[in-house]
């Protein structure tokens, strides 16, 4: 009798403690997969009085608190699609071919968000329309666009005269191809007209590159993309690629071809992500009359020095694992919010299930 009864205590102590370790380690994976950057100590500095002297501000913010309730709490996506042909850029990996966007534009087929794209290309508008008709037709709108109509496109005879200085950075495409670069600032642009022509009719508003879900594009299922855990309603989230570096100069980023944050998806709640959008498109043309231009994402790291003369009004929130590939963390947290609960839970019932069996 004794001893059956030391042999049970000694199984139920050690299912106890598999158990604990167990929930140990999913506490561990959960904090680690949440990582959230907090270099920036800086608050906000938006406040209720900054759409004191911007009527179109104004309006924004009226919208989003007036009918808060016919305010959908979900994301509405914005992407876009210029082609300029094919790009020197992805490494081990070849050139960036228009074929290969297209490929992984497959990925919008499955994000079940309110979905707008811009593109200057039929074909496209065409792929996106087979893409999206399993959803509703309001969740998708597709604008074809010309690219000589968009600001960022109209800088480009001048990004090329800054390129062609003699010993200017030589990055390829970055600081060398000068659509490429109207590309990335046309994010910003177009960002900003969506929430200007109230083309929205949710919470929150993220940009997300044709290429960021580009690993899993063979996937079958349909996901949600929601809000990052702990996201700062007053920042705008990015995926932090390093550490910030405080003491750089312009040219030391461009040169360097520094990044702080992974430009390829952006979050944030209208009325922030419109100033925030409207504050680099400021520092595009403070940058362009200092002869200096490359990426958003060295424009990015330049408006937020401190030393920069143009300092932007919202602040930024990173996440990141503090890995070497963290370009699409942030991706990766948004399609995965939904689902990780799920993934962690699955091993812990199998676990469960063998004792009752
Ligand atoms: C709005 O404009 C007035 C007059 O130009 C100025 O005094 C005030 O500081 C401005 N307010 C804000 C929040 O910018
Ligand atoms: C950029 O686009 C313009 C207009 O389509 C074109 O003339 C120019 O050659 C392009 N530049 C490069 C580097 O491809």
């Amino acid at each position: 009798m004794d001893s059956n009864n030391k042999v049970l205590n000694r199984v139920i102590c050690c299912c106890l403690s598999v158990g604990l370790f167990y929930f140990l380690f999913c506490m561990y994976y959960a904090a680690k997969r949440l990582e959230v950057d907090d270099w920036n100590q800086r608050t906000s500095q938006f406040t209720a009085e900054m759409w004191v002297n911007d009527s179109e501000l104004k309006k924004i913010h009226e919208r989003m608190t007036k009918n808060a309730e016919s305010i959908s709490p979900e994301v509405t996506i914005i992407t876009a699609y210029f082609n300029i042909g094919t790009l020197n850029k992805g490494g081990p990996f070849g050139q960036y071919t228009p074929e290969k966007y297209i490929k992984w534009m497959s990925v919008f087929g499955r994000i079940d968000n309110p979905l707008i794209v811009f593109t200057d290309s039929l074909e496209v508008e065409q792929i996106f329309e087979d893409l999206r008709k399993h959803f509703p037709p309001e969740r998708t709108q597709i604008f074809v666009v010309e690219r000589q109509d968009l600001w960022a496109f109209s800088l480009a005879p001048e990004i090329k005269r800054v390129f062609s200085q003699p010993g200017y950075p030589d990055h390829d495409p970055n600081t060398v191809h000068e659509n490429y670069s109207c590309v990335m600032h046309a994010k910003f642009e177009l960002v900003n007209k969506v929430i200007r022509e109230k083309r929205f009719n949710t919470k929150y508003i993220a940009w997300l590159d044709i290429g960021l879900f580009r690993a899993v594009v063979d996937e079958k299922h349909i996901f949600p993309l929601k809000t990052p855990p702990r996201f700062d309603e007053m920042k705008v989230a990015y995926s932090g690629q390093t550490k910030f570096d405080p003491t750089l100069t312009p040219l030391e980023i461009i040169a360097g071809n520094k990044v702080w944050v992974g430009g390829a998806m952006f979050l944030g709640r209208p009325e922030i992500l419109y100033i925030y959008t409207q504050d680099y498109m400021r520092a595009v043309r403070k940058l362009l009359d200092k002869n200096l231009m490359s990426t958003d994402q060295q424009v990015i790291y330049i408006m937020y020095q401190p030393s920069f003369d143009l300092q932007p009004r919202v602040e930024i929130q990173t996440y990141t694992t503090h890995g070497e590939d963290d370009w699409f963390y942030l991706g990766y947290l948004l399609k995965d919010a939904w689902d990780i609960s799920l993934r962690a839970a699955q091993p812990a019932a199998r676990f469960m299930l063998s004792f009752m069996t």
